[in-house]
């Protein structure tokens, strides 16, 4: 199984992955957990250039490679074979993350974004995709003060953002949209009861 965890900063993805890793652990299923931009030594360093390095100006595109490059080199050399040896994958974020920021949140091209996707993905998508959504005063005071490069971007970026999760969540194939606005403890439960039957499945 191959599963995405998808939503504003500070909607609830790691906080329900760690939730999510510990129940399949409970069934003996050890899952590789990764996340985006980064998971990759040079994956690792494109998300210090584009999370902490907030001085350095960049073009949307520019932003966009940094991302694509980043997910290729997780797709190819960490994804796939995992994915390949019979394991589970988590991802903290994938394609749909620069859907709904580098194209909806930044204007760029929708059709370029789903290209490079492609590119960088190798067409390899997950089986299911959780989106948590949350209104982005939510999303903005759960994230706190820390601020990255996105961060910076204004409320109405963020509203861009979230209006372009929803419109491409009902088109992924098992794209589920939760309701992030539970409480963290119900939530995990809604999000494992999506995930179960996959795991009874397996075992
Ligand atoms: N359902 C929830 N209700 C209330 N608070 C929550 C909920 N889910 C997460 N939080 C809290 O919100 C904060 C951000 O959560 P978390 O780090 O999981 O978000 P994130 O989506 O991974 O953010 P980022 O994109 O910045 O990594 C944490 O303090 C977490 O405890
Ligand atoms: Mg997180």
């Amino acid at each position: 199984m191959f599963i995405a965890l998808e939503g504003l900063d500070g909607c609830g993805k790691s906080t329900q992955l760690r939730a999510l890793a510990k129940r399949l652990k409970q069934y003996k299923i050890d899952p590789v957990i990764v996340q985006e931009p980064g998971g990759t030594p040079v994956g690792e360093e494109i998300r210090k250039i584009l999370l902490l390095r907030k001085e350095l100006a960049m073009t949307p595109l520019t932003e966009l490679l940094l991302y694509e490059a980043s997910r290729s080199e997780l797709t190819q050399t960490v994804i796939q074979p995992a994915l390949a040896s019979g394991h589970w994958v988590l991802t903290d974020r994938y394609a749909l993350s620069s859907l709904a920021y580098q194209g909806y949140g930044r204007g760029l091209s929708l059709e370029l974004v789903r290209e490079l996707n492609r590119l960088a993905t190798g067409d390899l998508a997950p089986q299911m995709t959780l989106l948590i959504d949350v209104p982005v005063e939510v999303a903005l005071r759960r994230k706190g003060r820390v601020k990255d490069r996105l961060e910076g971007a204004g409320v109405d970026f963020y509203e861009r953002v979230r209006c372009g999760y929803l419109a491409e969540i009902s088109k992924v194939s098992r794209g589920i949209r939760l309701d992030g606005m539970k409480e963290i403890s119900t939530l995990s439960e809604e999000v494992w009861s999506y995930i179960r039957p996959f795991v009874s499945a397996q075992s």
